[in-house]
């Protein structure tokens, strides 16, 4: 194996995540830059002198550049919406006065989260007569450092009303800085969560978010991770994840619950609560999706659910933020685009893409499935998955993928996607030769 193989393998054991092809330019400029600064004579010198241990302080200068920290204060506000509307009252009323009410953002990058938490809870009518904390974790140092700051860059407070804005935030020249008032109660700590164990009890935490976190690990990582938050998650206590990472497609622990725009995971031995539940029965009655063979994304596709803010939810506008490289929330958009006009081959096309630009391969493959499950003939969805599937090393089911695609397109059938010229992708003839250049011995 070659150094970079050693070191992408090391840095999947220590820190769960996944190097996928598109992530090893950006991970060779870094090595290189660390190669020099540790004088280290080759890649392989510097390979051995980073330790299996991850509190080797060379890890941090890597753990930063890479692990993605896309956040921003309020992004997936549906599920923030149904904190304030659903959650917090709920746990309100199932908890006695003087219970504080703990929360863990895992995962937190620089804090957006547990700001964004912080001021919900502050918000809540119902939990005037509660004590509350929040707890960040995240394995990278710097982001913890960042978050303690409480400063806030305009990009990461662009989404916060402007009330709250006013109301829970000083301007610092650029920056905002959370007021002291909610600093206090935020506690960021290191925790690695393919490592480490959270030393709290079982039970400790009434809500958790562990959102656009999962995706970068693989599916026993993600299982192990889901155990441990069920573990840490009281009687009445809640499970948030981020939009596209369905529980139910990895782990069966907690239930899962429909919340007016999102699902959330609730603890099994929670008790009925009739405001919630009024939400949840739809969710029951499609439980036994979980053990339907079709892709998981078709099962996550939630039926008609109240949109809380309704948005410039148009396809091409969508296709011009995948061009244009603006992912925030874009698959968040793109879900809430389904639920609202139904699922369809261009919109799993556009899905799959903006996985395979985050290195979530195995996402990917499943939207390309659909979107080749809605339409046999779409030879643009078609191409991808085969491409997808041989990123993943599955190459006979890769092999299938580009003969049926060489079959369309030979007998001069398939269909391209409409969004073909804005997205640059390949032409017939292009996709026709690569997939018979991908057959080659
Ligand atoms: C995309 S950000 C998500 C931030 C926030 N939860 C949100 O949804 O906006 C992913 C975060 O997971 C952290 N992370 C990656 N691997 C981790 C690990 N093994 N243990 C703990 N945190 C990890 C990264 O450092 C990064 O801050």
């Amino acid at each position: 194996m070659t150094g970079l193989g050693e070191l992408i393998q090391k840095i999947e054991r220590v820190t769960g995540n996944v190097i996928v092809a598109r992530d090893l330019a950006a991970l060779k400029r870094v090595v290189e830059a660390r190669i020099s600064a540790t004088h280290s004579p080759s890649l392989q010198a510097y390979v051995d002198l980073l330790q299996e241990d991850p509190s080797d302080p060379e890890w941090r200068h890597l753990v930063s550049h890479i692990t993605v920290k896309e956040s921003y204060l309020f992004r997936g506000h549906q599920q923030f919406e149904a904190l304030a509307s659903h959650v917090l009252p709920q746990l309100a009323r199932a908890l006695p006065p003087e219970t504080t009410i703990r929360v863990w953002s895992a995962g937190c990058a620089r804090g957006e989260e547990a700001a964004t938490l912080a001021i919900v809870l502050a918000e809540s009518q119902h939990l005037a007569g509660h004590r509350w904390t929040v707890l960040g974790t995240d394995v990278d140092l710097s982001a913890l450092e960042a978050a303690s700051s409480g400063r806030f860059g305009a990009r990461a407070v662009s989404h916060v009303p402007p009330p709250l804005l006013e109301r829970y935030f000083i301007k610092r020249g650029r920056e905002h800085e959370l007021k002291s008032t909610l600093r206090e109660r935020i506690e960021y700590r290191q925790l690695n969560l393919i490592r480490d164990t959270l030393p709290v009890e079982d039970g400790a935490f009434h809500l958790i978010l562990l959102r656009n976190v999962l995706i970068y690990f693989r599916r026993n990582s993600q299982r192990r991770v889901l155990d441990e938050m069920a573990r840490a998650l009281a009687g009445p206590g809640w499970l948030f994840l981020g939009p596209t990472e369905a529980m139910w497609a990895i782990s069966k622990v907690l239930l899962p619950r429909e919340l007016p725009g999102c699902y959330a995971y609730q603890h099994p031995i929670s008790e009925p609560d009739p405001e919630v539940s009024r939400y949840s029965s739809r969710t029951k009655t499609r439980a036994p999706a979980r053990d339907n063979a079709e892709p998981s994304i078709h099962r996550t596709a939630p039926a008609a659910v109240p949109r809380a803010t309704p948005g410039p939810l148009d396809l091409a506008n969508l296709v011009g933020d995948l061009r244009d490289g603006n992912y925030a929330d874009l698959r968040d958009r793109l879900h809430a685009f389904m639920r609202d006009h139904g699922p369809g081959p261009e919109a799993y096309l556009l899905l799959g893409m903006s996985y395979d630009q985050q290195g979530d391969t195995e996402a990917a493959v499943e939207a390309y499935r659909g979107a080749v499950y809605l339409r046999p003939d779409f030879f643009h969805g078609r191409f991808f998955l085969a491409e997808s599937l041989r990123g993943l090393g599955w190459l006979e089911r890769a092999v299938g993928e580009y003969r049926s695609v060489i079959g369309l397109l030979s007998a001069g059938g398939g269909v391209p996607s409409v969004y073909a010229r804005e997205l640059a992708l390949p032409d017939r003839a292009q996709v026709l030769a690569r997939s018979l250049a991908a057959l080659e011995p």
